[in-house]
C-alpha cells in the first residue's frame, strides 16, 4: 500500500511512516477570503489560497511553465489560479493545468485548520 501526502489528513495512517510534518502558518483571520499570498515553508515557496470561510489550499508558488509566482496571479473564478506572465491557468483544488500554456500540472500540499490555526502538510526533505 502506498500513500501520498495528500493522506495526511485522510485520519487513515499511513502503512508507512512517512516523513510528513505539519507547519502552523498563521490564524485563519491572518487571511483575505478570495485571495492567494506566497509563504516561504523551509526551502520551499507555496502558495496558499484561502477561497471562503475556512477553505484553503496550497501550491507550489512557482509556475510550471516558467519563472513566475502563482501568488502574483489572480483567482478568476471559484478556483483557479491565473499566472501572471503567460496567462496559463491552475486548478488550485487539483493541480491541473486547465488553460495553456501550462501544461504540467503544479504540486498541491494538504491544508486543514484546526482551532482557528492553518496547518499545511510537507514532506520532508
Ligand atoms: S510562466 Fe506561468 S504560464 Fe508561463
Amino acid at each position: 500500500m502506498s500513500s501520498s501526502p495528500s493522506d495526511a489528513f485522510e485520519g487513515a495512517r499511513p502503512a508507512v511512516e512517512q516523513s510528513v510534518r505539519e507547519v502552523s502558518v498563521g490564524r485563519v483571520d491572518d487571511f483575505q477570503e478570495n485571495a492567494v499570498v506566497q509563504l516561504t515553508v523551509g526551502q520551499r515557496l507555496i502558495a496558499l489560497y484561502r477561497l471562503g470561510g475556512e477553505e484553503f489550499f496550497a501550491t507550489d508558488d512557482i509556475c510550471t511553465h516558467g519563472q513566475a509566482f502563482l501568488s502574483d496571479g489572480w483567482i478568476t473564478d471559484e478556483c483557479t489560479i491565473e499566472c501572471p506572465l503567460h496567462g496559463g491557468c491552475f486548478d488550485i483544488r487539483t493541480g491541473k493545468a486547465v488553460e495553456p500554456p501550462a501544461e504540467i500540472d503544479i504540486r498541491t500540499f494538504p491544508v486543514r485548520v484546526r482551532d482557528g490555526e492553518v496547518l499545511l502538510a510537507l514532506d520532508e526533505e
